[in-house]
């Protein structure tokens, strides 16, 4: 798929605020620091489309940005910072779920694992609120151009194998890297399909 244009819409905090819209959207979220608003910059060739940070926690907000007047990406905060406070660990869950909830038109959730690492149960556990709500993900396996391939695949297979003793079926999985731009053309090839759907 050809990126024609990608502008920056809305920062917000609530759902209810966010564009009134038909049109699909698709977010990104994971743990802090995995690369989410650097692999929206990525997908859409733009290199400050997004903001990102070597420090965890610099999105702050709901993100939207409007695609080839067509669809959305959706930047959303990172979890799982150990540094957050509880309160501040509260507020992204509400903010989180409210959003989840409230937008018919989320296609598709990417759930974004880093791919050095193995297993990590806050990913585990956000995985299982969506599918007690519903919410379709599929995972992309971030950072591929820090370690070796067989590497990548070992954490993946780790990774899918630990769904496995909790999920009938598992989610489908795309791996990616920003510096290299891997996993470009097939993540906007899945939106591509999921929008002709
Ligand atoms: P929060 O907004 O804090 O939740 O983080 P985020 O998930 O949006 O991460 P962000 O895109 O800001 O990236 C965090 C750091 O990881 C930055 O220093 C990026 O340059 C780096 N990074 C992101 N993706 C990749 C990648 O694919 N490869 C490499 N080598 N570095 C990456
Ligand atoms: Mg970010």
């Amino acid at each position: 798929m050809v990126i024609k244009e990608a502008k920056f819409v809305t920062s917000n905090t609530r759902a209810d605020l966010c564009p009134q819209t038909d049109l699909p959207e698709y977010a990104f979220i994971g743990r802090s620091n995995v690369g989410k608003s650097s692999l929206i910059n990525t997908l859409t060739n733009r290199l400050k489309l997004a903001k990102t940070s070597s420090f965890p926690g610099k999105t702050q907000l709901i993100n939207h940005f409007l695609i080839n007047d067509d669809w959305y990406l959706v930047d959303l905060p990172g979890y799982g910072w150990a540094k957050v406070s509880k309160e501040s660990r509260e507020t992204w869950r509400k903010m989180i779920n409210f959003y989840l909830r409230n937008r018919p038109n989320l296609a598709c959730v990417f759930v974004l694992i880093d791919s050095r690492l193995p297993p990590q149960k806050p990913d585990l556990e956000f995985m299982e609120q969506l599918g007690t709500m519903g919410v379709p993900f599929v995972l992309i396996f971030t950072k591929i151009d820090k370690q070796s391939k067989i590497k990548t695949e070992a954490n993946i297979a780790l990774f899918m194998k630990t769904l496995k003793e909790t999920w009938e079926e598992p989610p489908m999985y795309m791996t990616s890297s920003s510096t290299t731009k891997e996993g470009r053309e097939e993540i906007l090839q899945f939106i591509s399909d999921v929008n002709r759907r």
